[in-house]
C-alpha cells in the first residue's frame, strides 16, 4: 500500500519554528520518523512539504490512481483552502488529516478545518506520534 504524506506551510521549519508548541524536533526528524513508522507497518510511504497550496493541490491531483492514501498536515491552510478541500475530494483516495498540536484548545481561528470535510479521520495534539496513528489506519483498517 502506497501512502503520500503531505505537510504544509512552515512545517520545513520544525525545531526553529514556536518550538513550545511544535517541538524541537526538525522536519528532517519528522520525515525519519514517519520512514521508520511506515516500515514498521510494511506501508510504502512518500513524504513530501510544501509551503504553497497550489502545489499542494497538484500534489493531491498526481496522486489519483497512484497512491492509495494521503496523510495530510495542510498546517495554515488547514483553516482557509477550500482549494485543498476540493482536490481531496475530487480524487476521493482514503485521506487521515494530522496536527502536530491540538488546534481545538488554541485560538478560535483554527478550530475550524476544511480537510476535516474531507478526511476519514482527524488526529490532533500528538506530536510525531499523530503520524504514526495515521499510518495505522491504513495498516490496520477498520480498527
Ligand atoms: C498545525 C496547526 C495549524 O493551525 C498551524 O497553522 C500549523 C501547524 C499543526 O500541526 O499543529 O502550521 O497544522
Amino acid at each position: 500500500m502506497k501512502i503520500l504524506v503531505i505537510n504544509g506551510p512552515n512545517l520545513n521549519m520544525l525545531g526553529i519554528r514556536e518550538p513550545e508548541i511544535y517541538g524541537r524536533r526538525d522536519y528532517a526528524a519528522l520525515v525519519a520518523f514517519i520512514r521508520e513508522e511506515a516500515a514498521k507497518r510494511g506501508l510504502e510511504v512518500e513524504c513530501r512539504q510544501s509551503n504553497s497550496e497550489g502545489e499542494i493541490v497538484t500534489l493531491i491531483q498526481q496522486a489519483y490512481k497512484v497512491f492509495d492514501g494521503i496523510v495530510i498536515n495542510p498546517a495554515a491552510y488547514t483553516h482557509t483552502s477550500v482549494a485543498i478541500l476540493d482536490a481531496l475530494k475530487t480524487v476521493a483516495i482514503p485521506t487521515v488529516e494530522v496536527h502536530l498540536s491540538d488546534i481545538n484548545a488554541r485560538e478560535e481561528f483554527r478550530r475550524f478545518s476544511f480537510v476535516s470535510l474531507a478526511a476519514k479521520k482527524t488526529i490532533c495534539g500528538k506530536g510525531f506520534d499523530g503520524y504514526a496513528e495515521a499510518l495505522d489506519f491504513f495498516a490496520s483498517p477498520g480498527e
